[in-house]
């Protein structure tokens, strides 16, 4: 349902996402994993449209994200890194509003809204300007815009980023039970995540997918986070080689 090639994104002279290829099907759940910095969240918004790719093609359930964007992201529900946009506005407005945006009327939009606002436990603050909800909370409305319009295709940036033990439990739960009928991928920094709700684990590291495989299979090759890594560029290491290089083009400009 989701089928990525080629994808490269150029940020100057970086490659943040570097000629990616993934294929998501649906009952996969695939976790995507890399350290800070490695092109998780730019792969993501291509896949929603809101970036385009320097090359490469994203289809949604045969739909071009970039030729055809409207009817892919009609399949899609995106949940963006951080909090949602339109902090002014509570909880019940801005599902109201995506509701309306994503065309149900009357009491089909409030049937859709109710069921969100159940599945991700947002009746206690409803009615409270989202800029003063706790982080938790917040990504909560995030979540609930997300899955508002029970899509076939769901990209979740860190969803239980800023999340309690509880809540991290039951969107877990959420996402499993969702996960029959859906195409998901999920990044993570949480290892314990993979093992609890992906069927699948593709990890970046500057740009570039270095492992596509499954939970089960990385597992018998020993502990997750010491192939993690191994097989990832630490943040120090990343700096270091940008500053030899710099030094190197210095020296080779040099007189
Ligand atoms: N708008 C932008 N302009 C310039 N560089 C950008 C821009 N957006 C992202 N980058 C760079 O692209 C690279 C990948 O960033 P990205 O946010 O995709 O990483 P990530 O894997 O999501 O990291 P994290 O785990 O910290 O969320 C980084 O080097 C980042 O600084
Ligand atoms: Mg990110």
């Amino acid at each position: 349902m989701i089928e990525i090639n080629g994808l490269t994104r150029l940020f100057g002279p970086i490659a943040a996402v570097n000629g990616v290829n993934l294929r998501v099907a649906k009952g996969d759940v695939l976790g995507f994993l890399g350290p800070n910095g490695a092109g998780k969240t730019t792969t993501m918004k291509m896949i929603a449209g809101y970036l385009a790719p320097t090359s490469g093609r994203i289809s949604i359930c045969g739909h071009d994200v970039e030729t055809d964007t409207l009817a892919a992201q009609r399949l899609l529900g995106y949940l963006p890194e951080g909090a949602p946009a339109y902090g002014d506005m509570t909880p019940a407005q801005f599902l109201a509003f995506i509701a309306e945006v994503r065309g149900f009327k009357g009491a089909d939009a409030k049937a859709h809204v109710d069921a969100v606002v159940a599945k991700t436990e947002l009746a206690p603050v409803l009615h409270q300007a989202i800029d003063t909800l706790s982080k938790g909370f917040k990504r909560r409305v995030g979540l609930a815009q997300a899955i508002l319009h029970d899509p076939p295709v769901l990209v979740m940036d860190e969803p239980t980023d800023g999340l309690d033990p509880n809540q991290k439990h039951s969107v877990r739960n959420l996402i499993r039970e969702m996960a029959p009928e859906k195409a998901i991928i999920i990044s993570t920094h949480l290892l314990e995540e993979v093992d609890a709700i992906c069927t699948r684990v593709a990890i970046i590291d500057r740009g570039r997918i270095v492992v596509d495989s499954t939970p089960a299979a990385l597992r018998a090759q020993g502990p997750l986070e010491e192939m993690f890594r191994t097989i990832t560029t630490s943040d120090t290491d990343r700096v270091r080689e940008r500053l030899s290089e710099r030094a190197g083009s210095s020296q080779a400009s040099a007189p």
